[in-house]
């Protein structure tokens, strides 16, 4: 609990400090924070299926030991590139989600995390990150996702039960889908929308990808 509070801190002084740099950014008229658009594709009451369009993250690997620390490392690289750790000295705005991908252990090699945060539309050509912080910018295609969501805290005890919670779904509902689950390892991220200070009222969901197995409107 008290490594979630660290992250929840450095998530708060994120959301704290746009308020106050957000004057001399593009953004600054916006004051809500942004997330990437998509269109629902499909609905059940367990499950969605979303497009997003292209969506640009600036990521950090982390080869952890968990979910919740890994999290929290890759945050705290993320969040001192936010903050002028970057070749332009650029402050950026928080966004949601904050997204870990999760790469199982395979094959004897432990699992590895991608913490990312979500590069809005505006910023099409983001300064490179100080060296050190070892970040990668990564965008990804137009492609469907198939969503679940859940409440509370994001944790070790309870991310990789909602990924099962998701996979079982699908296999009832959408079988074909599952295909695309198994051909990608079933690699999952976990995308997190609220500080840690709010104990109640969280939204947090599982995202995998299933383009091409989807539904009618997904890219192949
Ligand atoms: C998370 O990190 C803390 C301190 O860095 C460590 O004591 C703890 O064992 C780690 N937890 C896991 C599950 O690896
Ligand atoms: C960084 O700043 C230079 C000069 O101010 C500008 O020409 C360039 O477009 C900026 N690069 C990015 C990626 O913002
Ligand atoms: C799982 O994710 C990792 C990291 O993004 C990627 O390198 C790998 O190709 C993915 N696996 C599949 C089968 O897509
Ligand atoms: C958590 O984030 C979601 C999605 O942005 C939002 O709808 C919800 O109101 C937030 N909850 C709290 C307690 O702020």
């Amino acid at each position: 609990m008290e490594k979630l509070f660290l992250l929840v801190a450095v998530t708060m002084a994120a959301s704290v400090s746009y308020e106050t740099t957000g004057k001399c950014s593009p953004l600054s008229a916006a004051y809500a924070i942004e997330s990437p658009e998509f269109r629902l594709i499909h609905f059940e009451s367990d499950f969605e299926i979303r497009l997003y369009e292209e969506i640009s993250w600036m990521s950090a690997l982390v080869h952890g030991t968990s979910f919740q620390n890994s999290t929290k490392q890759g945050f705290h690289r993320l969040y001192q590139y936010l903050h002028g750790a970057n070749r332009n000295s650029t402050h950026f705005l928080m966004t949601k989600p904050v997204l870990t991908t999760v790469i199982p252990s395979s094959r004897g090699s432990p699992p590895s995390y991608i913490v990312r945060y979500y590069l809005p539309v505006e910023y099409k050509s983001p300064p490179p990150p100080s060296a050190e912080l070892n970040l990668q910018l990564d965008r990804w295609k137009g492609h469907c996702i198939a969503v679940r969501k859940f409440g509370g805290y994001a944790m070790d005890e309870n991310v990789e039960k909602e990924k099962d919670g998701l996979v079982s779904s699908l296999g009832k509902r959408l079988k074909r889908v599952m295909q695309g689950v198994e051909n990608r390892d079933y690699n999952y991220s976990i995308a997190q929308y609220n500080a840690s200070k709010h104990p109640t009222g969280r939204l947090n969901e599982v995202w995998m990808d299933v383009s091409g197995f989807a539904a009618k409107g997904c890219p192949v």
